[in-house]
Formats: C-alpha cells, structure tokens, sequence
C-alpha cells in the first residue's frame, strides 16, 4: 500500500461526521426565479441537480444499509449511522427547495414519480455491490463538485443568500461523508473493475440526466433556445473559473487503482467552515 494511500485512510478513519438540524424556509415570493447572478442557465443548472437529490440520495443510503452488515470496523459503522443521517437531512432540505421550484411553474412532480420509479427499479434488478459502485461514483461527483464551491469564491458569486448557504452547507457535508461509501466499497466489495466501470457509466449517465432536467427547465421558460442562454452555459462550464478546469483532474484521480477520496486532503475547508458557522445545532 502506498504512503499516499495510507495517509488518506488514517485521515477517513478521523473524520466525525455529524448530523446537523436545518430550517432552510425558501419564501419563493423572495427569491427570483434567476437567484444565481440573475443567469437562466446557472439558476436552472443548479435546480436540475437539487431536482435529482431527494430520491438519489434515498438510493445511496439503501445501497450503503445493504452492504453494512459486511463491515466490522465499529469507526465506519459510526461514520454510516452520520452518512444516512446527512444524506436523509439533504433529501428533506432540497425537497422544499424543490416545493419552492413548483411555484415557478417547473414539473417536479412529474420528474421526482420518474426518479422514484427508477430508484425502485433499481433495487429490485440492481444487486447491492453495483447499487453500491454508482454510490461511489456519484459521491466522487459531489465532492469535487462540493470542492469547487467551497474554493472558488468566483463559483457562488451572485447567489441568493438562502441559496447561498444551502448550497455551501451541503457542500460542507458532502465534504465530510466523502468516503463512506467508498471505504464501505473498498471493504465489501473491493473490484476495481466494477468501480472504473460505473463510473464511466454514470458520468455519461449523470451528464445527460442533469441536462435533460435543465432542458426541461430552460423549456418551460421560454429560454431553451436562446443563444445568450447557451453561451452563458459555455461559459460557465469553460471559463473563469469553468466548472470542467477546475474538476477534471480531480475526477481523473478516481481511474487510479490506488485512489482514496481523501487523497483530496481539504479539512482545512471543514475547519473553516465549522468556525464561521456555528449556529447549526448537531442531531
Ligand atoms: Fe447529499
Ligand atoms: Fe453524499
């Protein structure tokens, strides 16, 4: 085993990972429809991600609760019981973000019955070790998605502010449970393969989806074919400081066969946080 690898493990097995009591109350009659710098595409992006949230993360936590039973270490055990807490959390907070979209003439409902079927599906057809790969995949989605927003002061510049702060704490928590799965993975299951594998299929599978939902979106508002709309697009996945530049290395690193999430040793990010924003109470 690598040094590398050795380091990012001890810092996993440190990792507290609290639940946190939110209150997140989104008065839409507040918040404009184009909350993110008054930018369709940005407002609209982030909105297809917190569209799929609730139940995607309902299938992550079923995925971990199936596999637990093969992990002895009690340290993880504690780190799964923070894990499904966090994750239940998030689901409950971006679905009333969610209840705020409907308000703004989106179909959530109708996409959430979509997502839901499809989680159903899959733990019927899907066994437990694969439902578990795609957990990893996506979590190594969220969290260098999660760093990005936490580093780059560019990337949540023109936010509303309840969005702001729910955006940043979720970042925050993805932050801290980053490896529970896959540390979970490592111990369950173990291929390399079935990891390279799903993750080459998810992030096919992650991108259109997020498109699709934004597509939707843009759609309903009248903007799906507006030239500014899509070079606003360009430019925020490609410049300045452009979602792909600033994640992709990371995202390569997860192709290594000696990977560990925490290789991205980023608690400073944690520590800061936890010294700004000391008003959410633990649960
Ligand atoms: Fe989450
Ligand atoms: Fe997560």
């Amino acid at each position: 085993m690598s040094a590398q690898l050795q380091n990012a493990k001890a810092i996993s097995s440190s990792i507290e990972i609290p639940g946190r009591k939110m209150e997140f109350d989104f008065d839409v009659d507040d918040i404009p429809k184009y909350w993110y710098g008054n930018d369709a595409f940005r407002s609209t992006f982030m909105n297809a991600l917190s569209c799929l949230f609730p139940e995607g993360e309902r299938m992550f936590m079923d995925a971990v609760r199936d596999n637990q039973h093969k992990i002895n270490d009690p340290q993880l055990q504690k780190q799964i019981k923070g894990f499904i807490k966090q994750e239940a959390i998030h689901g409950h907070e971006h679905a009333q973000y969610n209840d705020c979209m409907k308000k703004w003439g989106y179909p959530i409902d109708s996409i959430m019955r979509f997502e839901k079927k499809e989680k159903i599906w899959m733990k019927k057809w899907l066994p437990a070790s694969r439902r578990l790969a795609i957990t990893c995949a996506l979590e190594h989605f969220t969290a260098i998605m999660a760093h990005q927003i936490l580093t780059n002061p560019e990337s949540t510049e023109g936010m509303h502010p309840q969005f702001k702060e729910m955006w940043r704490w979720h970042a925050i928590e993805e932050t801290e449970h980053k490896a529970v799965a896959f540390d979970v993975y490592q111990e369950a299951i173990g291929s390399y393969w079935l990891r390279i594998f799903t993750m080459l299929t998810i992030t096919v599978l992650f991108c259109l989806r997020t498109s699709v939902v934004q597509a939707i979106f843009l759609w309903k508002d009248g903007q799906l074919f507006n030239p500014k709309v899509w070079w606003n697009g360009f430019k925020f996945y490609f410049f300045k400081p452009g979602l792909v530049p600033t994640i992709w290395r990371d995202y390569l690193d997860y192709f290594r066969r000696d990977f560990h999430p925490w290789m991205h040793d980023n608690r400073e990010l944690l520590a800061k946080w936890e010294a700004e924003e000391q008003k959410y109470k633990t649960v």
